[in-house]
């Protein structure tokens, strides 16, 4: 067992207190996102309502980075890419960080008048799930630390720990309710959502084969798609099969659509690179 010194405590070490580039590269990430929206506010780079720019931008980074903590196992099963595993817990807290961080920004854009604070949150649906969503995750971030793993036993801990996909998905339903005029990052995190979800199931079931991986990319992609049209046809009078169409002319953006296939045909590429080249998975795993 490795003694345990004061060094291994922080963020970019590893357990042994060496310094972890992996680590290090990812705290670093996960705070730009911070830094940047701190810059914006002092240099006034945001509109006359400073504060409900953040409120939004803070949402958006909250979930991009809720759906990256679901990245992780994946790239460890798919891909054999064991290293994932040092980041898990420090990507799960930043999503967590973000989350609370864009309901203090709210609380203050409400001046913190808790009677109205509370009134919203259980009279306006999309706050009571975007609530509901939150609670979850506190629960997780509470317990992300070896202690509870010990306390709650491996397999208690990783039944507790895949709430993390109904947290997702009500983050996402409350991504949905809140949209106004363009859903395409709703509809492209709802894609990679599906796209995890169905990396989860293959691995449940079978060896990540090529052809398994490829379809999902597809499938999610269409579904991505999909979500896409049907938001725009249920808030909008736009033909659905116009919207459907526009996911293949990449003239002005590429379509969450394409973006979600490209991500799940690299995945596939990747995981059978890794088969024919990487360590084999008796080895990855020791690793
Ligand atoms: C008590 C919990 C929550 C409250 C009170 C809350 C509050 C809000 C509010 C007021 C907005 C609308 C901002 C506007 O259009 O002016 C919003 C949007 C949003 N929220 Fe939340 N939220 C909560 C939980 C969450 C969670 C758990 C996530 C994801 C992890 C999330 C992600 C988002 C996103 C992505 C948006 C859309 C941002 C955009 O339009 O660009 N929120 N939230």
């Amino acid at each position: 067992m490795i003694a345990s010194t004061p060094a291994s405590w922080t963020p970019w070490t590893d357990r042994a207190g060496r310094i972890s580039f992996i680590k290090l590269a990812t705290l670093l990430g996960l705070l730009a996102p911070a830094m940047w929206m701190i810059a914006e506010w002092r240099l006034g780079w945001l509109s006359p309502k400073p504060t409900g720019d953040l409120v939004r931008e803070s949402g958006d980074w909250a979930m991009r980075i809720l759906v990256l903590s679901l990245v992780v196992t994946p790239l460890r099963y798919v891909a054999r890419f064991n290293r994932a595993i040092l980041v898990r817990r420090m990507v799960g807290l930043a999503a967590l960080f973000y989350t609370l961080l864009h309901i203090a920004l709210w609380c203050l854009d409400l001046h913190f008048e808790w009677l109205r604070i509370a009134t919203e949150l259980v009279l306006r649906l999309f706050l009571t799930v975007g609530l509901v969503a939150t609670l979850l995750m506190v629960a997780l971030g509470v317990t992300s630390n070896d202690w509870s793993i010990r306390k709650l036993g491996s397999a208690g801990w990783n039944r507790l720990h895949s709430w993390v996909y109904v947290a997702t998905l009500l983050s996402l339903i409350h991504y949905f309710m809140e949209v106004r005029l363009d859903a395409s990052e709703a509809a492209l995190m709802c894609g990679l959502f599906m796209l995890l979800m169905s990396f989860r199931q293959i691995r449940k079931r079978a060896t990540p084969g090529f052809l398994n991986l490829m379809l999902a990319a597809l499938v999610c992609s269409v579904g991505a798609g999909l979500i896409e049209a049907l938001y725009y046809k249920l808030s909008t009078s736009v033909n659905i099969s116009r919207v459907l169409m526009a996911n293949f002319d990449v003239s002005y953006r590429v379509s969450p659509a394409l973006w979600v296939l490209g991500a799940g045909l690299a995945v596939a590429v990747l995981a059978n690179l890794r088969a024919r080249f990487g360590p084999k998975p008796a080895r990855a795993a020791r690793a």
